[in-house]
């Protein structure tokens, strides 16, 4: 599970980290917004750099960005292992997976909620994974769109047929209650910034979101 670092308190950030990373958590969620393509705004890679610094957890970069093609590159450099853009914003997909590659990283493309699964028909051999958004991207706290687990299920027997070694992250209003029918429904990784940050007790809250303890 990929704890988002958006709800964690960015002024203990360091100490965060270590609880989250103590606890289990296997990759650090980083969103970054860009004013244009979602409402908000967040962080770039000066502070990925910054994180990188103090977590040994992979960092899993979400792009929700217009232009992410010049941004590769330093993410890249401020240590990042896996990018994810969003089909929505990126006219030139392949061209722009294949850079993330180049650059070391492992390729992702996310998809808005009503984004539909058949317009991945190309990108299988392209990616290493999916993020299939149960949120309208753009804050943290939102209520998982119950009609996502339809999508979800059906994303995963085309990935089982077309490749299977793709893994399925879904981001947005996870919590303990949905979880385990988000696991069964075909989701590899759990990405929750509310459900982790917000507890009172972390390591119960990702223990939880794993499916280690119910
Ligand atoms: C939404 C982000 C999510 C979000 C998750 O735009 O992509 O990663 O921060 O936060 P919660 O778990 O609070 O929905
Ligand atoms: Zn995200």
């Amino acid at each position: 599970m990929a704890p988002s670092l958006l709800s964690a308190d960015l002024t203990r950030l360091a100490e965060e980290l270590r609880e989250v990373e103590a606890a289990g958590a296997d990759l650090l969620h980083l969103d970054v917004m860009d004013g244009v393509f979602v409402p908000n705004l967040t962080f770039g890679p000066i502070l990925c750099e910054a994180v990188r610094r103090v977590t040994r957890l992979p960092l899993d970069a979400h792009l929700m960005v217009a232009h992410p093609e010049p941004l590769l590159a330093p993410f890249a450099e401020a240590g990042v292992q896996r990018l994810s853009v969003h089909l929505e914003a990126v006219p030139h997909l392949h061209r722009l997976l294949r850079r993330v590659q180049e650059l070391g990283m492992v390729p992702g493309v996310a998809l808005n909620p009503l984004t539909p699964v058949s317009l991945l028909d190309e990108v299988w051999p392209f990616v290493g994974f999916i993020v299939v958004m149960s949120v309208n991207p753009g804050y943290g706290g939102q209520g998982l769109i119950p009609e996502i687990l339809g999508k979800l299920a059906k994303l995963a027997s085309l990935r089982d047929q077309r490749a299977p070694a793709v893994e399925l992250v879904v981001d947005g209003g996870v919590t303990e209650q949905n979880a385990a029918a988000l696991r069964a429904a075909g989701a590899d990784i759990l990405v929750a910034g509310t459900a982790v940050f917000g507890a009172k007790d972390r390591p119960k809250a990702v223990a939880q979101l794993k499916g280690v303890v119910s």
